[in-house]
């Protein structure tokens, strides 16, 4: 596989990059692993090199799982939406050499009925009202998260650990009623638990999440507090269906996992947008009532989630002339690269806050539909609203070679943004 350009640096490559050599090797996997920090830095072109050949691949991950790769809008958004393709871990093939890393139950691991159920439950709790709520915070905890940001003298930040990490984490502690959530230890179990550590170390970290949030979950219990763990913990719907303590359990994880990372995503792969596009840049600044649009851009052209969590199969599946077997393979629909196809969007891999694109699938689609949009959606306008008007100057303060990305195939997001602005 070593012909990937080591070179090329996030190019805007609307052409198919014929150099990329995609074509399967001698077991019949494309093996995404061995293409290493490049494929990790920008993955656009090797998905779009595949989606020339066809909506399904046989692939090993960097997370070294063997799976089904479905690439290309209309097959990505058929396949999320197929009820032959399982959430439920009990499904899993052996041979997708994949290993369930959770806490508790939820209901991205549920399939229907359970998922209806639990997703109903929590919907009942997690409302727009309880969303519109937490506004004031988001602003006032931007605000002062800018102005430490600005105080800080030399005109230099890194706008990861300046914004895009503390926001979404200080919002979902709050959201669940644990203000005091230790941030530091809380980053780095997750981090561990989503990257591509051995399992062994994941497993680690998971233990020690799930004892930190069942002693959440417990003082959850004595307080008579507003907040949405509270709220779970007492929530019973019309039939007097509660959630069990392996579910409240999921759900915290669920919520503290989905609700993070991917936020800080959003939040710096949006800012790098704009960074390595000043007329963008400019474009909202004149005119920031074009933010909720761009939000939807920034998602669109590189969102914080590259490929969809895992799906099972639970019979034959044919997608595009390939049938992919029916005992439990692992499936991944690229979203990443759904959000990148012509034949959905016009000039794909140009990035323009004006396009406001409709139906992109950076939240999924059907009945895992991220739960949490509305929330994601509110911070990153009120971060980019209050940037902007904050930080009059902001470039980027490394070139584009410079930027170190997560490893694994799930999440898309930036270690650290270095950014220089007028002091
Ligand atoms: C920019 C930020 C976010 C992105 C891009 C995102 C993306 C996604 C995606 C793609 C899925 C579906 C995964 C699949 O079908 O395999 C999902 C599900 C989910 N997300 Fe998000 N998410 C974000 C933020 C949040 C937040 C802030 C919360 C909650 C606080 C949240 C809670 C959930 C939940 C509970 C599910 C599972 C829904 C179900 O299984 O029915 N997410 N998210």
């Amino acid at each position: 596989m070593g012909s990937y350009p080591y070179d090329r640096v996030m190019a805007e490559h609307s052409v198919v990059d014929a150099s990329i050599n995609v074509t399967p090797n001698a077991e019949g996997l494309v093996d995404l692993a061995a293409m290493g920090e490049p494929f990790e830095r920008d993955p656009y072109p090797v998905y779009a090199a595949l989606r020339e050949r066809g909506p399904v691949h046989r692939v090993r991950t960097p997370e070294g799982a063997l799976a089904w790769l479905v690439v290309g809008h209309e097959a990505a958004r058929t396949a999320l939406a197929d009820p032959r393709l399982a959430k439920e871990w009990k499904h899993a093939s052996a041979d997708a050499r994949v290993n369930a890393v959770s806490s508790g139950t939820h209901m991205l691991i549920a399939d229907p009925p359970d998922h209806t159920r639990l997703r109903k439950l929590v919907a009942r709790e997690f409302t727009m009202r309880r969303i519109a709520d937490l506004e004031p915070l988001v602003r006032a905890t931007t605000d002062e998260l800018l102005d430490a940001m600005l105080a800080g003298g030399d005109g230099r930040a890194d706008l990861v650990e300046a914004l895009a990490f503390p926001l979404p984490i200080t919002v979902i502690s709050e959201l669940m009623g644990v203000p005091q959530l230790d941030r530091e230890v809380f980053r780095r179990w997750s981090d561990e638990v989503l990257g591509t550590a051995p399992d062994e170390e994941k497993a680690v970290s998971a233990e020690k999440l799930t004892a930190y949030l069942l002693d959440l979950i417990d003082s959850a219990r004595h307080r008579d507090d507003d907040d949405l763990l509270s709220a779970l913990v007492r929530t019973s719907d019309e039939d007097g269906d509660r959630l069990s303590a392996e579910e409240l359990l999921g759900m915290a994880w669920l919520l503290l996992i989905a609700g993070y990372e991917t936020t800080v995503g959003l939040i710096s792969n949006g800012a790098l947008a704009l960074l390595r596009h000043p007329d963008q840049l400019a474009a909202l600044r004149a005119d920031p009532g074009l933010l909720p649009g761009a939000v939807e851009e920034m998602l669109r052209y590189d969102g914080p989630v590259e490929t969809s969590t895992y799906r099972f199969t639970t019979e034959p599946v044919e997608i595009g002339g390939t049938v992919i077997p029916g005992d439990g393979q692992l499936v991944l629909p690229v979203l990443a690269d759904a959000d990148r196809d012509p034949r959905r969007f016009a000039e794909p891999d140009t990035f323009d806050v004006r396009r406001a694109p409709r139906g992109h699938l950076a939240f999924g689609h059907g009945i895992h539909f991220c739960l949490g949009a509305p929330l994601a959606r509110m911070e990153a306008r009120i971060a980019f609203e209050r940037l902007l008007a904050r930080v009059p100057t902001l470039e980027l303060d490394t070139t584009p070679a410079g930027l170190r990305w997560r490893d694994g195939l799930l999440l898309r997001g930036l270690r650290g943004l270095p950014v220089r602005f007028a002091a």
